[in-house]
């Protein structure tokens, strides 16, 4: 009785640690197989049919007029964010911020809500394609509907151009506290900035989110998707924004280089992209 007792618990233990293989204990993820491996961390993230990022193909999105759906329109329109902190979360950089009014508002069918925003934070290279274009770099603002409180996600994507002026004010190239590993290289520990998994820094700047984080055009593509993260939850609000902003090669490079290496000399952090499954993609004008 005891040894058969003491086999079911060593079944049990088996079983226990098969669950979670290469993903590690307590939910935790990696970006090693880019989200492929994600239905081990939370099962939605295999079995979800309204998952996120998506490839967003121009010539099928549906004029917000002409929709099926009841998707309304968002109204951009959010307060300056105060009291900056950067974290390294071992998966990317989150920023965090205060802002003092909430004035964006989506449509929804509850009524209006404003939007709450909680954090940004960068992907690179984009998790969201437009017409099969991947960008080096993609920004999520994630916000709270105040009523449902539904999440709803502004992604913006960066091409190659000129230096950003935001992610320089943000990640300080030139100060002292040199930010990031330039082109791969090593920086001694004293210089390391935001390097290690809950690293955190108050950058004391202010940030005009409408300004400095938003292109000057808004329209963008709607739909409803998920966290790309686990635990890949759905229901989220998306906006993709169809004009991307522009940052400097080094400024990619910079981010690229505080994330972990997926594969030899390759640091990403973008989930695959999921099937749209039928979804309508809606286009705003705004
Ligand atoms: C939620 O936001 C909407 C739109 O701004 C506003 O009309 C409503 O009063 C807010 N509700 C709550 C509970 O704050
Ligand atoms: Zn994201």
């Amino acid at each position: 009785m005891t040894t058969m007792k003491t086999i079911e618990a060593c079944a049990i233990l088996a079983a226990l640690f098969a669950i979670a293989p290469a993903a590690g204990a307590s939910g935790e993820f990696t970006y090693q197989a880019n989200g492929l491996d994600w239905d081990e961390v939370a099962e939605l993230c295999g079995t979800g049919m309204a998952q996120s990022p998506i490839d967003i193909v121009s010539a099928n999105a549906v004029p917000a007029s002409a929709q099926k759906g009841n998707r309304g329109l968002t109204t951009f329109d959010f307060a300056p964010g105060t009291d900056i902190v950067i974290e390294n979360t071992g998966h990317g950089l989150n920023t965090m911020f205060d802002v003092t009014d909430l004035s964006a508002v989506i449509e929804t069918p509850e009524g209006p809500q404003s939007l709450e925003p909680l954090q940004f934070h960068w992907h690179s290279p984009s998790e969201h394609s437009i017409d099969g274009v991947i960008y080096p770099m993609e920004v999520h603002l994630v916000t709270k509907t105040n009523v449902t409180g539904d999440l709803a996600v502004v992604g913006m994507m960066y091409k190659y151009g000129s230096e950003n002026a935001l992610l320089n004010k943000l990640w300080p190239s030139e100060a002292d506290d040199f930010a990031f590993r330039i082109k791969g290289e090593d920086s001694a520990a004293e210089e390391a900035y935001l390097h290690e998994k809950g690293a955190k820094t108050e950058t004391g700047a202010t940030i005009d989110v409408m300004k400095e984080l938003l292109p000057a055009s808004k329209d963008y593509f709607a739909y409803r998707g998920s966290l790309t993260t686990p635990p890949c939850s759905e229901g989220v609000y998306w906006h993709v924004l169809k004009t991307p902003l522009e940052a400097s090669v080094d400024q990619v490079l910079n981010f690229q280089n505080v994330l972990a290496e997926t594969s030899a000399g390759v640091r990403t952090n973008n989930r695959s992209p999921t099937p749209v499954n039928g979804r309508e993609i809606v286009s705003f004008p705004n």
